[in-house]
């Protein structure tokens, strides 16, 4: 086997002096680091990162080279919190596709990515020592973004053979005197559950009751399978003064390296966050809020192109996720799983007991190239499995199966 030390030299063994504690402390996730060590085995195939195969669409990187052409204002910054145009086209978005009422100069900001919003939203609320409930396993970054503002994530895991579902009681178990929010993905990465409206309601009242902060993060909000629909928070009016949500546009649009999102508040938490956000970014970038302000005109919510666009991003989508679920039935004796509803990941449990999850991402990424992300990066319940995207073409997800197929057919542990 190749030098598996390789993992520890990315964010693993660090010179740390000098360094504060609270970087110290957190790590560049799995998800990252495992694109850079399959960066020197060649010829690995991607059930990885989760980054669509689809290129951005035409509609808005004409618009870009249009204008890069022909406003000079794209190559300056944009106020900060964003481009009013942008702005007003993402209430309407809202409002469209939530029936939410949305005022875009006081309650939206457009972010470097929904990351840049999350890591503002928790910077701006968490305190040290404050408690952020988070379900188990959860997207590894929200790990890292309460760490870094030195909060502490309080993991309840979620219920996996009921399809991992959120666990309320247990959520509100894990209330304290010290808990200041509650963070959600949904649809999940990386279990690839959607969450219904049961335990979305849940949710918002447990929030209310116990005088909570909900941090919601929808970057796939358009990507729930059929029957199911999206439920969010945003919809729930009496949860809008305790709600912060961020949303993205690097899913929808196939935009991952364009770097822009937004976050939807009340006015008040906007206001905060944008003193982080000028702190660490001045303003999104402003040819990518072109990007995002052709992607959203070009959608009308019935037959724009954009909304063309998203209904063949989502039946491809969802045709690779039969094909790995079906390649994943003819693997049960390394694996079983829950069936995904939205997102593009799905995250077996991995049947020998005896195989760690990084041993098996390394195993699988050097012995039989194909690269996944180990479980034991999204929490304390995420040891045991191991996430795949189907983000790949099919060819993709084929040929990484069959590599599996045939390296378990050697394979001793
Ligand atoms: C759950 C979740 N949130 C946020 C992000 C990052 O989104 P963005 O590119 O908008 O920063 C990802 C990326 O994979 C994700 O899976």
């Amino acid at each position: 086997m190749e030098d598996r030390s390789a993992y520890k030299s990315v964010g693993r063994e660090e010179d740390l002096r000098g360094i504060s504690k609270r970087v110290a402390q957190i790590t560049v996730s799995a998800i990252k680091q495992m694109p850079v060590l399959a960066s020197k085995v060649p010829g690995a195939v991607s059930l990885g990162q989760g980054i669509p195969s689809f290129g951005t669409p035409a509609f808005v990187t004409d618009a870009v080279i249009r204008a890069l052409r022909e406003d000079e204002r794209i190559g300056k910054y944009s106020l900060q919190p964003g481009m009013p145009e942008l702005k007003a086209e993402i209430a309407t978005h809202l409002h469209r596709t939530r029936g939410i009422s949305v005022d875009p100069e006081k309650e939206l900001f457009i972010s470097c990515g929904s990351m840049e919003a999350l890591a503002g939203a928790i910077s701006a609320l968490v305190d040290r020592g404050d408690e952020v409930i988070v379900p188990s396993p959860n997207y590894a970054s929200h790990i890292e973004q309460i760490l870094f503002a030195e909060g502490v994530p309080v993991f309840v895991p979620l219920l996996e053979e009921e399809g991992w579902r959120i666990d309320i009681a247990g959520m509100k178990k894990a209330v304290t005197p010290r808990t200041k929010a509650i963070l959600i993905c949904n649809p999940m990465n990386p279990t690839g559950a959607a969450f219904s409206s049961e335990e979305i309601r849940g949710i918002a009242e447990l929030a209310i009751e116990q005088d909570l902060f909900v941090i919601t993060d929808e970057a796939y909000d358009f990507l729930v399978y059929s029957p199911l629909r999206h439920t969010s928070l945003t919809a729930i009016p009496e949860l809008k003064e305790r709600l912060i949500a961020a949303f993205s546009f690097s899913k929808m649009y196939c935009m991952t390296g364009w770097r822009v999102g937004y976050m939807y508040a009340a006015s008040r938490f906007i206001d905060q966050v944008l003193k982080v956000h000028d702190a660490f970014a001045i303003c999104a970038p402003t040819v990518s809020q072109y990007a995002a302000l052709a992607a959203l005109r070009a959608t009308n919510g019935h037959d724009g192109e954009g909304d063309r666009f998203i209904q063949e991003l989502v039946a491809g989508l969802d045709a690779r996720r039969h094909l790995a679920c079906a390649r994943l039935d003819r693997l049960s004796s390394l694996f079983s799983y829950q069936k995904p509803q939205g997102a593009y990941y799905v995250f077996p449990r991995i049947v020998p007991g005896s195989l760690k999850s990084m041993d098996l991402a390394l195993r699988l990424l050097y012995e039989a190239k194909v690269i996944s992300v180990p479980g034991n990066g999204f929490g304390p319940s995420g040891e045991g499995h191991i996430r795949f995207s189907f983000g790949g073409t099919e060819e993709e997800i084929s040929e990484a199966f069959n590599r599996i197929e045939n390296w378990l057919a050697g394979a001793n542990f």
